[in-house]
């Protein structure tokens, strides 16, 4: 028996579908624990590539149970897409796929209340991804959201058009011009739950408990990263679950003495999509040049990702708060071509040196203190052991789980499934 967890470490987008679908032999069950459609998760293998959303990276192994716990939000809209997009695959989905009566569903006036809450901030919008997240989060801490479970009660629909008439009010209640036909897409909405009942609903608190006492081993997969975090990421430019480790606990209804390893995925450098602080981002030809090279867009909305270099300021507190046990170093080949490589290890804040992850991150509070790295030239795409790989690069993978007092179990050298070197 054991229970893992594997969540990202920065502002999302660290490589975590990658990393779970090269782990899923390992283990029986994959359960997301948070988040929804705005995550966007990338697989790559045989010359395919793929990028799933709420369904858990496991799905692509024959032998593992993929659960979508009770902490994720779920759009039935997205989610037939997704189930779409996975039919050329020839996969049987729907008998490996099982989903918590007690996740919530997203309605399309959700995203609605996303899109007008968003337009209504102006300038300090958050960027979100407009999937309706916030709003559905909201409802489910209101104590007024519709669950998966819900579906399968005979009051259904009177328990939606109350919730949606409710919403109708809130959204004229902002000041901004928002254009919708709400029949059509209660119509898309309805046609997709009809599809969300062909799939196995479970409480799946209880499903992941009797599996732990049979001796099952359970990787649990995040959404976004620890910096998104509702009470420890950038606040207010987060996402509005917990990313972290304890959002695994209440997620999926797992116990914290049942969780064994946590695994943290990071980028060798940082990105972040969206609106925030974020205090190692270049305005350069090197930021522009990781863009480029890492095709920094992201999965979900095509969105260009802001680039800069590795905060480890930042991420010893993403280690902190999760308990990290191994970390995972993503992209380290789009580094490769770097003369000198920049590391933050520590912030000037308010004129001070301080090595800890502050209250205020923002520009005029924060200015980050880098040590200067040798870089390396090598490609190191088509690399498949440690020891291939540049001495510098070694330095460079060396130099941050010293300062992490963390191991770097695996670095990735490209999106590829085989790209992935064990240490
Ligand atoms: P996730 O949300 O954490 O699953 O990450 P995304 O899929 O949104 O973004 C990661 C992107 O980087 C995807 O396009 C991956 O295919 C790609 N990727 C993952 N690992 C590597 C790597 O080691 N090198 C390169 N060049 N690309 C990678
Ligand atoms: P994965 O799982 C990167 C960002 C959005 C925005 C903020 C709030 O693929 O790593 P939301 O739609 O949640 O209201 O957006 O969070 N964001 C992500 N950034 N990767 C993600 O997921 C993200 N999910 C949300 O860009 O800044
Ligand atoms: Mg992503």
């Amino acid at each position: 028996m054991t229970v893992d967890l594997l969540l990202g470490l920065q502002w999302g987008d660290e490589g975590k579908g990658k990393i779970v679908d090269v782990l899923t032999s390992k283990y029986d069950i994959i359960a997301r624990f948070q988040g929804g459609p705005n995550a966007g998760h990338t697989l790559e293998f045989d010359g395919i590539k793929h990028v799933l959303r709420t369904i858990p990276s496991g799905i692509f192994h024959a032998n593992s149970v993929n659960i979508i716990g009770n902490g994720v939000v779920m759009d039935p809209v997205v989610f037939q897409k997704e189930l779409e997009g996975l039919e050329k695959f020839n996969m049987d989905v729907k008998s490996k796929l099982l989903i918590s009566r007690k996740a919530h569903l997203i309605l399309p006036t959700h995203r609605l209340l996303d899109a007008a809450s968003e337009a209504s901030k102006g300038k300090a919008k958050i960027g979100s991804t407009l999937k309706g997240i916030g709003p559905t989060y909201m409802d489910k801490t209101g104590r007024n959201g519709i669950r998966i479970g819900d579906i399968e009660l005979a009051d259904f629909k009177e328990r939606y058009r109350s919730l949606a008439d409710k919403h109708e009010a809130m959204i004229s209640f902002y000041d901004v011009d928002l254009q919708y036909d709400l029949k059509e897409l209660e119509d898309e909405f309805f046609a997709s739950i009809e599809v969300l009942k062909t799939l196995t609903f479970i409480d799946s608190e209880e499903y992941l408990n009797q599996a732990i006492k049979a001796g099952k081993s359970i990787l649990c997969e995040g959404a976004q990263g620890s910096l998104l975090d509702i009470d420890f990421g950038t606040y207010p430019f987060v996402t509005s679950s917990n990313t972290t480790a304890a959002g695994a606990c209440t997620g999926l209804g797992i116990a914290p003495n049942k969780v064994k390893e946590v695994f943290g995925i990071f980028k060798a450098y940082t990105t972040r999509v969206g609106s925030g602080p974020f205090p190692t981002e270049l305005f350069d030809e090197d930021g522009q040049t990781m863009a480029r090279v890492g095709n920094e867009f992201g999965s979900v909305t095509g969105r260009a990702r802001r680039c800069g270099w590795l905060d480890l300021v930042a991420l010893k507190y993403a280690v902190q708060v999760n308990g990290v046990t191994a970390l995972y170093m993503m992209k380290g080949d789009v580094l490769s071509g770097f003369k000198t490589l920049k590391i933050c290890t520590a912030y000037r804040y308010k004129g001070e040196k301080i090595s800890h992850f502050p209250y205020n991150i923002e520009p005029e509070n924060v200015e980050p203190i880098y040590q200067e790295m040798k870089g390396w030239q090598a490609d190191l795409t088509g690399m498949t052991s440690y020891n291939e790989l540049p001495q510098e690069l070694k330095t460079y993978i060396e130099f941050i789980e010293k300062e992490l007092e963390v191991p770097i179990k695996v670095v990735s050298v490209g999106p590829d499934r085989k790209q992935t070197i064990l240490r």
